[in-house]
Protein backbone atom coordinates (compact mmCIF):
# COMPACT_ATOMS: atom_id res chain seq x y z
CA UNK A 1 0.00 0.00 0.00
CA UNK A 2 1.29 3.48 -1.01
CA UNK A 3 1.00 6.72 0.36
CA UNK A 4 2.23 10.50 -0.55
CA UNK A 5 2.98 13.10 1.67
CA UNK A 6 2.78 16.27 -0.28
CA UNK A 7 2.91 20.06 -0.24
CA UNK A 8 5.23 20.01 2.71
CA UNK A 9 6.79 23.53 3.31
CA UNK A 10 10.48 21.87 4.42
CA UNK A 11 11.31 18.42 4.41
CA UNK A 12 14.50 18.50 6.93
CA UNK A 13 16.45 15.23 7.57
CA UNK A 14 20.35 13.80 7.72
CA UNK A 15 22.18 11.17 4.85
CA UNK A 16 23.26 8.21 5.40
CA UNK A 17 23.31 5.19 8.20
CA UNK A 18 26.36 5.97 10.45
CA UNK A 19 26.35 8.90 13.38
CA UNK A 20 26.74 12.31 12.59
CA UNK A 21 30.27 14.01 14.11
CA UNK A 22 30.93 17.50 14.68
CA UNK A 23 30.03 20.38 12.26
CA UNK A 24 28.29 17.80 10.27
CA UNK A 25 25.78 17.73 12.67
CA UNK A 26 24.64 21.30 12.31
CA UNK A 27 24.20 20.90 8.07
CA UNK A 28 20.96 19.17 7.25
CA UNK A 29 19.15 18.75 4.23
CA UNK A 30 16.48 21.08 3.76
CA UNK A 31 13.97 20.12 1.03
CA UNK A 32 11.63 23.30 -0.05
CA UNK A 33 7.95 22.40 -0.95
CA UNK A 34 8.45 18.37 -0.67
CA UNK A 35 7.21 15.15 -1.04
CA UNK A 36 7.82 11.40 0.60
CA UNK A 37 6.83 8.49 -1.21
CA UNK A 38 5.69 5.75 1.06
CA UNK A 39 5.69 2.03 -0.28
CA UNK A 40 4.24 -0.31 2.74
CA UNK A 41 6.66 0.51 5.86
CA UNK A 42 9.79 1.61 3.59
CA UNK A 43 9.93 5.37 1.88
CA UNK A 44 10.16 5.07 -1.80
CA UNK A 45 11.01 8.86 -3.06
CA UNK A 46 11.84 11.85 -1.69
CA UNK A 47 11.10 14.99 -4.14
CA UNK A 48 10.19 18.37 -4.43
CA UNK A 49 6.96 19.31 -6.44
CA UNK A 50 8.22 20.28 -9.36
CA UNK A 51 9.49 15.90 -9.92
CA UNK A 52 6.05 15.12 -8.81
CA UNK A 53 5.72 14.24 -12.81
CA UNK A 54 8.60 11.61 -12.74
CA UNK A 55 7.01 9.52 -10.40
CA UNK A 56 4.04 7.48 -10.75
CA UNK A 57 1.56 8.45 -8.35
CA UNK A 58 -1.73 9.44 -9.68
CA UNK A 59 -4.07 6.46 -7.71
CA UNK A 60 -1.49 6.74 -5.02
CA UNK A 61 -3.39 8.00 -1.69
CA UNK A 62 -2.23 11.69 -0.53
CA UNK A 63 -1.74 13.45 2.68
CA UNK A 64 -2.02 17.43 2.13
CA UNK A 65 1.10 18.36 4.85
CA UNK A 66 -0.37 22.34 3.95
CA UNK A 67 3.02 24.25 4.48
CA UNK A 68 3.75 22.34 7.22
CA UNK A 69 7.70 20.28 8.34
CA UNK A 70 8.57 16.51 7.72
CA UNK A 71 11.44 15.06 9.81
CA UNK A 72 12.47 11.52 10.57
CA UNK A 73 10.62 10.00 13.82
CA UNK A 74 11.87 11.01 17.05
CA UNK A 75 14.70 8.63 18.74
CA UNK A 76 15.34 8.51 22.68
CA UNK A 77 18.25 6.90 23.13
CA UNK A 78 18.38 6.43 27.04
CA UNK A 79 15.03 6.17 29.29
CA UNK A 80 14.17 3.40 31.99
CA UNK A 81 10.59 3.91 31.15
CA UNK A 82 9.31 0.54 32.94
CA UNK A 83 9.28 0.70 36.80
CA UNK A 84 7.48 0.19 39.85
CA UNK A 85 6.26 2.98 42.08
CA UNK A 86 6.92 7.06 42.43
CA UNK A 87 9.78 8.93 44.41
CA UNK A 88 7.73 11.83 44.72
CA UNK A 89 9.45 12.49 48.26
CA UNK A 90 12.81 12.32 47.12
CA UNK A 91 12.16 14.95 45.30
CA UNK A 92 10.14 17.16 47.38
CA UNK A 93 13.89 16.50 49.26
CA UNK A 94 15.82 17.48 46.57
CA UNK A 95 13.56 20.84 46.25
CA UNK A 96 14.78 21.28 50.18
CA UNK A 97 18.69 21.07 49.30
CA UNK A 98 19.05 16.92 49.72
CA UNK A 99 21.35 15.66 46.90
CA UNK A 100 20.60 12.97 44.84
CA UNK A 101 23.96 10.81 46.27
CA UNK A 102 22.92 11.88 49.50
CA UNK A 103 19.10 10.48 49.28
CA UNK A 104 20.92 7.30 47.19
CA UNK A 105 23.87 6.97 50.53
CA UNK A 106 21.19 6.83 52.78
CA UNK A 107 19.35 3.53 51.14
CA UNK A 108 17.12 5.46 49.07
CA UNK A 109 17.02 6.59 45.80
CA UNK A 110 16.79 3.33 42.95
CA UNK A 111 16.85 1.26 45.83
CA UNK A 112 13.42 2.37 46.75
CA UNK A 113 12.47 1.71 42.85
CA UNK A 114 14.61 -2.07 43.27
CA UNK A 115 11.68 -2.84 46.14
CA UNK A 116 8.79 -1.27 44.16
CA UNK A 117 9.52 -2.79 40.98
CA UNK A 118 10.19 -6.55 42.56
CA UNK A 119 6.64 -6.13 44.13
CA UNK A 120 5.37 -4.61 40.91
CA UNK A 121 2.91 -7.91 39.17
CA UNK A 122 3.94 -7.67 35.22
CA UNK A 123 0.48 -6.36 34.27
CA UNK A 124 1.18 -3.36 36.47
CA UNK A 125 4.35 -2.38 34.62
CA UNK A 126 2.98 -2.94 31.57
CA UNK A 127 -0.17 -0.86 32.44
CA UNK A 128 2.58 2.18 33.30
CA UNK A 129 4.83 1.41 30.69
CA UNK A 130 2.02 1.47 27.75
CA UNK A 131 1.09 5.24 29.33
CA UNK A 132 4.96 6.69 29.25
CA UNK A 133 4.66 5.47 25.70
CA UNK A 134 1.31 6.72 24.57
CA UNK A 135 2.70 9.64 26.13
CA UNK A 136 6.06 9.29 24.01
CA UNK A 137 3.73 8.67 20.79
CA UNK A 138 2.35 12.06 20.84
CA UNK A 139 5.61 13.86 20.87
CA UNK A 140 7.22 12.11 18.07
CA UNK A 141 8.79 9.29 19.31
CA UNK A 142 9.05 6.22 17.39
CA UNK A 143 11.82 4.40 18.98
CA UNK A 144 12.79 4.17 21.91
CA UNK A 145 15.84 2.42 24.31
CA UNK A 146 14.97 0.88 27.88
CA UNK A 147 16.80 -0.56 30.70
CA UNK A 148 16.03 -2.90 32.82
CA UNK A 149 17.93 -2.39 36.33
CA UNK A 150 15.61 -1.53 38.92
CA UNK A 151 15.25 -5.30 39.44
CA UNK A 152 18.67 -6.69 39.75
CA UNK A 153 18.02 -10.51 41.10
CA UNK A 154 17.12 -12.49 37.69
CA UNK A 155 13.76 -12.87 37.85
CA UNK A 156 12.95 -9.17 38.20
CA UNK A 157 15.44 -8.06 35.15
CA UNK A 158 14.03 -10.49 33.35
CA UNK A 159 10.48 -9.60 33.98
CA UNK A 160 11.52 -5.88 33.10
CA UNK A 161 13.17 -6.81 29.80
CA UNK A 162 9.96 -9.04 28.86
CA UNK A 163 7.60 -6.24 29.66
CA UNK A 164 9.74 -4.18 26.95
CA UNK A 165 9.08 -7.23 24.66
CA UNK A 166 4.82 -7.42 25.12
CA UNK A 167 4.78 -3.72 25.34
CA UNK A 168 6.47 -3.79 21.69
CA UNK A 169 3.52 -5.82 20.71
CA UNK A 170 0.93 -3.98 22.54
CA UNK A 171 2.04 -0.39 20.55
CA UNK A 172 3.90 1.04 17.60
CA UNK A 173 6.76 2.42 19.48
CA UNK A 174 9.76 0.00 18.59
CA UNK A 175 12.14 -0.97 22.33
CA UNK A 176 15.81 -1.67 22.19
CA UNK A 177 16.07 -3.47 25.01
CA UNK A 178 19.47 -3.10 27.56
CA UNK A 179 20.21 -4.70 30.40
CA UNK A 180 21.50 -2.59 33.70
CA UNK A 181 21.80 -5.04 36.67
CA UNK A 182 24.43 -2.95 37.05
CA UNK A 183 22.64 0.37 38.23
CA UNK A 184 22.82 -0.43 42.10
CA UNK A 185 24.25 -3.14 44.35
CA UNK A 186 20.77 -5.41 46.21
CA UNK A 187 20.91 -5.46 49.62
CA UNK A 188 21.05 -9.36 49.44
CA UNK A 189 24.58 -8.92 48.79
CA UNK A 190 27.68 -8.02 51.04
CA UNK A 191 29.90 -6.01 48.30
CA UNK A 192 29.63 -4.58 45.60
CA UNK A 193 32.30 -6.85 43.98
CA UNK A 194 30.17 -9.93 45.01
CA UNK A 195 27.77 -8.34 43.25
CA UNK A 196 30.03 -7.72 40.25
CA UNK A 197 31.35 -11.03 39.81
CA UNK A 198 27.55 -12.71 40.40
CA UNK A 199 26.91 -10.50 37.32
CA UNK A 200 29.62 -11.88 35.18
CA UNK A 201 29.52 -15.62 36.05
CA UNK A 202 25.61 -15.82 36.37
CA UNK A 203 23.36 -13.03 35.44
CA UNK A 204 25.16 -12.39 31.88
CA UNK A 205 25.36 -15.50 30.19
CA UNK A 206 21.31 -16.16 31.54
CA UNK A 207 20.56 -12.40 29.66
CA UNK A 208 22.35 -13.73 26.24
CA UNK A 209 20.86 -16.71 26.54
CA UNK A 210 16.85 -16.00 27.36
CA UNK A 211 16.72 -12.61 25.67
CA UNK A 212 16.73 -10.58 23.28
CA UNK A 213 18.48 -7.50 24.88
CA UNK A 214 21.28 -5.87 22.99
CA UNK A 215 22.76 -3.50 25.23
CA UNK A 216 24.74 -3.99 28.50
CA UNK A 217 24.91 -1.06 30.21
CA UNK A 218 26.61 0.53 33.87
CA UNK A 219 26.22 3.13 36.39
CA UNK A 220 30.13 4.23 36.74
CA UNK A 221 29.79 6.73 39.50
CA UNK A 222 32.00 7.10 42.72
CA UNK A 223 30.03 4.75 45.76
CA UNK A 224 28.06 3.37 42.86
CA UNK A 225 30.20 0.96 40.23
CA UNK A 226 33.96 1.73 40.01
CA UNK A 227 35.83 2.10 36.81
CA UNK A 228 37.42 -1.39 37.22
CA UNK A 229 34.23 -2.70 37.95
CA UNK A 230 32.61 -1.67 35.06
CA UNK A 231 35.13 -2.97 32.67
CA UNK A 232 35.03 -5.91 33.94
CA UNK A 233 31.16 -6.45 33.18
CA UNK A 234 31.63 -4.98 30.04
CA UNK A 235 34.29 -7.15 28.82
CA UNK A 236 32.79 -9.84 29.93
CA UNK A 237 28.91 -8.87 27.90
CA UNK A 238 31.69 -8.15 25.00
CA UNK A 239 32.67 -11.66 24.72
CA UNK A 240 29.67 -13.20 25.10
CA UNK A 241 28.73 -10.74 21.94
CA UNK A 242 26.35 -7.69 23.57
CA UNK A 243 26.81 -4.09 22.73
CA UNK A 244 28.05 -1.92 25.52
CA UNK A 245 27.15 1.16 26.74
CA UNK A 246 28.02 3.39 29.85
CA UNK A 247 26.52 6.03 32.32
CA UNK A 248 29.60 8.37 32.67
CA UNK A 249 31.00 11.28 34.77
CA UNK A 250 27.43 11.77 36.01
CA UNK A 251 28.12 13.25 39.21
CA UNK A 252 31.71 13.20 39.39
CA UNK A 253 34.40 12.49 36.35
CA UNK A 254 35.92 9.40 37.38
CA UNK A 255 37.12 8.77 33.44
CA UNK A 256 34.70 6.07 32.47
CA UNK A 257 33.76 7.51 29.14
CA UNK A 258 37.55 7.69 27.58
CA UNK A 259 38.02 4.47 28.70
CA UNK A 260 34.48 2.89 27.31
CA UNK A 261 35.07 4.48 24.33
CA UNK A 262 38.60 2.68 23.82
CA UNK A 263 36.75 -0.66 24.67
CA UNK A 264 34.35 -0.05 21.46
CA UNK A 265 31.37 1.23 23.32
CA UNK A 266 28.19 2.48 21.68
CA UNK A 267 27.67 5.09 23.54
CA UNK A 268 28.56 6.91 27.03
CA UNK A 269 25.63 8.62 28.58
CA UNK A 270 25.17 11.53 30.99
CA UNK A 271 28.71 12.95 30.85
CA UNK A 272 27.54 16.41 33.35
CA UNK A 273 31.55 16.80 34.56
CA UNK A 274 33.23 14.81 31.55
CA UNK A 275 36.84 16.28 31.41
CA UNK A 276 38.41 17.79 28.48
CA UNK A 277 40.92 14.71 28.45
CA UNK A 278 38.08 12.49 28.24
CA UNK A 279 36.27 14.83 25.56
CA UNK A 280 39.65 14.34 23.57
CA UNK A 281 39.66 10.78 24.03
CA UNK A 282 35.94 10.44 22.88
CA UNK A 283 36.48 12.69 19.53
CA UNK A 284 39.01 10.05 18.58
CA UNK A 285 36.92 6.95 18.56
CA UNK A 286 33.32 6.46 17.16
CA UNK A 287 31.31 6.26 20.73
CA UNK A 288 28.21 8.39 20.85
CA UNK A 289 27.49 10.40 23.54
CA UNK A 290 24.05 10.72 24.93
CA UNK A 291 23.43 13.66 26.72
CA UNK A 292 19.95 13.92 29.08
CA UNK A 293 19.44 17.35 29.92
CA UNK A 294 15.92 16.88 31.53
CA UNK A 295 17.98 15.12 34.08
CA UNK A 296 20.84 17.80 34.94
CA UNK A 297 17.72 19.94 35.12
CA UNK A 298 15.72 18.12 37.30
CA UNK A 299 18.79 17.79 39.79
CA UNK A 300 19.36 21.43 39.34
CA UNK A 301 23.42 20.22 38.21
CA UNK A 302 25.55 21.51 35.38
CA UNK A 303 24.68 20.61 32.56
CA UNK A 304 27.19 18.53 30.20
CA UNK A 305 29.56 20.16 27.67
CA UNK A 306 27.67 19.66 24.43
CA UNK A 307 29.22 22.45 22.53
CA UNK A 308 32.81 21.14 23.65
CA UNK A 309 31.63 17.85 22.58
CA UNK A 310 30.81 18.99 19.18
CA UNK A 311 32.92 21.15 18.42
CA UNK A 312 35.70 18.75 19.17
CA UNK A 313 34.02 15.96 16.49
CA UNK A 314 32.01 13.77 18.73
CA UNK A 315 28.56 12.88 17.49
CA UNK A 316 26.19 14.03 20.24
CA UNK A 317 22.71 12.23 20.35
CA UNK A 318 19.93 12.90 23.03
CA UNK A 319 17.31 11.18 24.90
CA UNK A 320 14.98 11.64 28.48
CA UNK A 321 16.69 9.57 30.70
CA UNK A 322 12.85 9.40 32.01
CA UNK A 323 12.99 7.62 35.24
CA UNK A 324 11.49 7.64 38.82
CA UNK A 325 13.63 9.09 40.41
CA UNK A 326 16.10 11.53 38.68
CA UNK A 327 13.78 12.57 35.59
CA UNK A 328 10.22 12.04 36.52
CA UNK A 329 9.69 13.35 32.70
CA UNK A 330 9.20 12.26 29.75
CA UNK A 331 8.64 15.22 27.83
CA UNK A 332 10.37 15.68 24.47
CA UNK A 333 9.45 19.31 24.11
CA UNK A 334 11.43 20.41 27.11
CA UNK A 335 14.53 18.11 26.14
CA UNK A 336 14.23 20.56 22.59
CA UNK A 337 13.65 23.66 24.80
CA UNK A 338 16.82 22.24 27.21
CA UNK A 339 19.27 21.39 24.39
CA UNK A 340 19.19 24.62 22.42
CA UNK A 341 18.39 27.41 25.31
CA UNK A 342 20.82 25.81 27.83
CA UNK A 343 23.22 23.71 25.97
CA UNK A 344 23.89 26.05 22.85
CA UNK A 345 23.18 23.34 20.65
CA UNK A 346 21.92 24.58 16.83
CA UNK A 347 18.36 23.51 16.21
CA UNK A 348 19.54 21.31 13.51
CA UNK A 349 21.81 19.60 16.29
CA UNK A 350 19.32 18.92 18.39
CA UNK A 351 17.14 17.44 15.78
CA UNK A 352 20.38 15.44 14.17
CA UNK A 353 20.94 14.18 17.71
CA UNK A 354 16.88 12.75 18.27
CA UNK A 355 16.57 11.36 14.98
CA UNK A 356 19.79 10.13 12.93
CA UNK A 357 22.69 9.52 15.93
CA UNK A 358 19.80 8.56 18.53
CA UNK A 359 19.00 5.49 16.07
CA UNK A 360 23.20 4.79 15.86
CA UNK A 361 23.14 5.18 19.45
CA UNK A 362 21.15 1.98 19.54
CA UNK A 363 22.75 0.53 16.34
CA UNK A 364 19.83 1.19 14.08
CA UNK A 365 20.75 3.86 11.82
CA UNK A 366 21.19 1.40 8.90
CA UNK A 367 17.46 1.30 9.53
CA UNK A 368 15.73 4.58 10.45
CA UNK A 369 16.72 7.99 11.77
CA UNK A 370 16.90 9.24 7.85
CA UNK A 371 14.05 9.96 5.51
CA UNK A 372 15.84 8.45 2.54
CA UNK A 373 14.72 5.97 0.07
CA UNK A 374 14.35 2.29 1.47
CA UNK A 375 14.43 3.34 5.16
CA UNK A 376 11.42 2.34 7.44
CA UNK A 377 8.87 4.96 6.78
CA UNK A 378 8.86 6.48 10.29
CA UNK A 379 8.04 9.93 10.00
CA UNK A 380 6.66 13.14 11.50
CA UNK A 381 4.57 16.01 10.48
CA UNK A 382 4.95 19.07 13.06
CA UNK A 383 2.46 21.84 12.85
CA UNK A 384 5.04 24.61 12.32
CA UNK A 385 6.58 26.09 9.01
CA UNK A 386 9.75 25.83 9.40
CA UNK A 387 12.61 23.83 11.91
CA UNK A 388 13.86 26.95 13.52
CA UNK A 389 9.94 26.87 15.67
CA UNK A 390 11.35 23.87 17.25
CA UNK A 391 13.66 26.04 19.48
CA UNK A 392 12.09 29.15 19.05
CA UNK A 393 7.93 28.30 19.84
CA UNK A 394 9.86 26.51 22.46
CA UNK A 395 8.15 23.70 25.35
CA UNK A 396 5.23 23.43 22.78
CA UNK A 397 4.36 19.66 21.10
CA UNK A 398 4.63 20.27 17.48
CA UNK A 399 4.12 16.94 16.44
CA UNK A 400 0.87 17.06 14.68
CA UNK A 401 0.61 13.32 12.70
CA UNK A 402 3.83 10.07 13.91
CA UNK A 403 3.88 7.77 10.72
CA UNK A 404 5.48 4.72 11.90
CA UNK A 405 5.97 1.75 9.47
CA UNK A 406 4.00 3.43 6.61
CA UNK A 407 1.04 3.83 8.89
CA UNK A 408 -0.31 6.67 10.52
CA UNK A 409 -0.28 5.69 14.52
CA UNK A 410 -1.22 9.23 15.94
CA UNK A 411 -2.93 12.25 14.79
CA UNK A 412 -3.47 15.40 17.18
CA UNK A 413 -6.43 18.07 15.83
O1 LIG B 1 20.30 7.77 34.46
N1 LIG B 1 22.14 7.38 36.99
C1 LIG B 1 21.60 6.31 37.08
N2 LIG B 1 20.42 5.96 36.63
C2 LIG B 1 19.37 6.86 36.36
C3 LIG B 1 18.64 7.24 37.58
C4 LIG B 1 17.85 6.14 38.08
C5 LIG B 1 17.07 6.47 39.31
O2 LIG B 1 17.37 7.43 40.04
O3 LIG B 1 16.12 5.72 39.51
C6 LIG B 1 19.87 8.03 35.57
O4 LIG B 1 19.82 9.19 36.00
FE1 LIG C 1 19.96 6.74 32.96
Amino acid sequence: MKKLLYNANQIVTFTGNSAIKGESMNMPTIIKNGCVLIDGDKIQAVFTKDEINEYPTENVPRIDCMGKTITAGYVDSHTHFVFGGYREQEFIDRLSGATYMEIMNKGGGIINTVNATRQSSQKQLIRSGLKALEQYLSFGVTTIEGKSGYGLDIETELKQIDTMRQLEQLQPIQIARTYMGAHATPPEFRTTDEYVEYMIDTVLPIIKERTDVQFVDCFCEKNVFSVDQCIRLLLKAKQLGLDIKMHAEEIECLGGSGIASRMGATSVEHLLHIDDKNIVELSHGNTIAVLLPCTAFSLREQYAPARDLIDNGVAVALGTDFNPGSCYSNSIPLLIALATLQTNMTVAETLCALTINGACAIKRGDIIGTIEKGKQADLLIHDMPSIDFLAYNFCINHVQTVIIKGQIVHHAN
